[in-house]
């Protein structure tokens, strides 16, 4: 595995590459759930990227840039050992200079949800996203679902601006008991991550009440909330694939979001139906 840490160094070594390319972005503390991303890219591509960048602009004041769990060895050995070829893994100064061009999320998409529980992030996640596809050009890049917003705002980014990368969305990976993996869930105490499980337990409850045939999403998203209480809840909300809110779950086009904040830690889930 070759491991690169300058913008200009990646693009010379992928210049003349006429394999296909698929590319992983990534924050580093590697779990299974990037690993599925590594795997299927894997599969479907002749050339496999990873970048380990823990991008500052998409941390709003306050928040834990700075205690983001950090990994850096055992996030190259689990690259290595997945079959990774290029291991991206720049500095912020490698990425970011002064008085730049920025680019800004949609001001509906990306300031509802998650963009309004973490106004401005959508915008440095675009940012970031748009610098690193540049950087590596690749043929398809991996994104999970389990980030439904993001995944839904740089589809809309690389569809608005014409980019020719095929965003691949990979489903969501969980531990046995129904916690959707994340490097965040490392800041759980036992005794939260147990409370955790009511987000899994919701958005069980809401599949079995849509296989039951209740479709009303004020009818589901109040189940949600009592299944959850007394945990504090960011949002509970029934989408379209774009993400629009709708009243009704429409089967095959619907994503039940839910964020709730345990012990300080913000946990986001969600079930595409
Ligand atoms: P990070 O949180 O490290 O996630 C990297 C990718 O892994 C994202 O596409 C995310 O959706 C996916 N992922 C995380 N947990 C997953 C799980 N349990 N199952 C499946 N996929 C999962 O998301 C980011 O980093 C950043 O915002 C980034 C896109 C790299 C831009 O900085």
């Amino acid at each position: 595995m070759k491991i690169i840490s300058t913008p200009f160094e990646l693009k010379e070594y992928l210049k003349n590459e006429k394999r296909t390319v698929g590319f992983i972005p990534t924050m580093g503390a590697l779990h299974e759930g990037h690993r599925a991303l590594i795997l299927r890219a894997k599969e479907e591509n002749e050339v496999v990227v990873v970048s380990i960048f823990l991008n500052p602009t998409q941390f709003l004041k306050g928040e834990d840039l700075e205690k983001y769990p950090k990994k850096d060895e055992a996030d190259k050995l689990i690259c290595k050992l997945s079959g990774v070829d290029v291991l991206f893994f720049p500095q912020a100064s490698d990425i970011y200079g002064e008085d730049e061009v920025s680019l800004l999320a949609p001001k509906v998409r990306g300031y509802i949800l998650e963009g309004e529980s973490r106004p401005g992030h959508f915008n440095g996640v675009l940012t970031v996203v748009m610098k690193l596809l540049n950087i590596v050009n690749p043929t398809r890049a991996y994104f999970g679902k389990k980030d439904a917003q993001q995944l839904n705002l740089i589809t809309l980014m690389v569809k608005q601006l014409f980019m020719s990368v095929t965003i691949v969305a990979v489903d969501t990976v969980r531990e046995k008991d129904g916690l959707a993996l994340s490097s965040r869930n490392a800041y759980l105490s036992p005794q939260e991550r147990q409370e955790a499980l009511k987000i899994a337990t919701s958005l069980r409850s809401a599949t079995a009440m849509v296989m039951r045939g209740v479709l009303d999403a004020n009818t589901i998203v109040e189940n949600m909330r009592e299944i959850l209480a007394p945990l504090e809840i960011s949002y509970v909300a029934i989408v379209n694939r774009e993400f629009v809110q709708i009243s009704h779950v429409e089967l095959g086009n619907s994503i039940i979001l839910v964020e709730v904040v345990v012990g300080g830690t913000r946990l986001l889930d969600n079930i595409w139906l």
